[in-house]
């Protein structure tokens, strides 16, 4: 999950206490600014070049798992590029993986063809897709949501 101001890790908390699961936070191994105006800026920028920043860390016994969680928010719509990086290094073929989203308004947008197309031999289910300013309130949609991908 990736996460750059609490919304989604709201969602993801859920998702992670619901399954009883590891929660795993990609975080850039450079730490993106704090200000909002910036961090506009610096993702369009990534976008734009294509830029894939580097990991904080990566995930430990990643092939020990077969099915994952992915949550980002959508950034000018679409995925953020840390969580192209993270894709990048962590090879999801053969791996079941659903995806949760926040947004603005925006819902997936093109986020999910972007999954698609970074990890192409991944079986990626239905998402769920929150409104950020819903996240703290959503436990009964996570809920019923995460009972639908079991
Ligand atoms: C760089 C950036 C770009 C964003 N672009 C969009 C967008 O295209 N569409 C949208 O609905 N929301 C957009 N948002 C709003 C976030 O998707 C929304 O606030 C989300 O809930 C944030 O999740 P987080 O708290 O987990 O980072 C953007 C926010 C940021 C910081």
């Amino acid at each position: 999950m990736f996460s750059w101001s609490g919304n989604t890790l709201a969602v993801a908390s859920r998702v992670a206490e619901n399954l009883q699961a590891d929660l795993f936070r990609i975080e850039p191994a450079t730490p993106y600014t704090t200000d909002y105006d910036e961090m506009l800026q610096i993702a369009q920028d990534e976008q734009t070049a294509d830029t894939l920043p580097a990991l904080a860390a990566s995930v430990q016994n990643w092939d020990s798992y077969s099915t994952i969680y992915l949550g980002f928010p959508t950034w000018w719509g679409h995925l953020p590029q840390i969580v192209k990086s993270f894709l990048a290094e962590h090879d999801c073929s053969g791996k079941v993986v659903h995806p949760f989203n926040t947004h603005a308004g925006s819902g997936f947008a093109n986020c999910l063809s972007d999954l698609s197309a970074a990890c192409p031999k991944a079986d990626v289910r239905e998402g769920l897709s929150i409104l950020g300013d819903e996240a703290k309130s959503s436990a009964a949609q996570v809920n019923e949501w995460v009972t639908t991908t079991a």
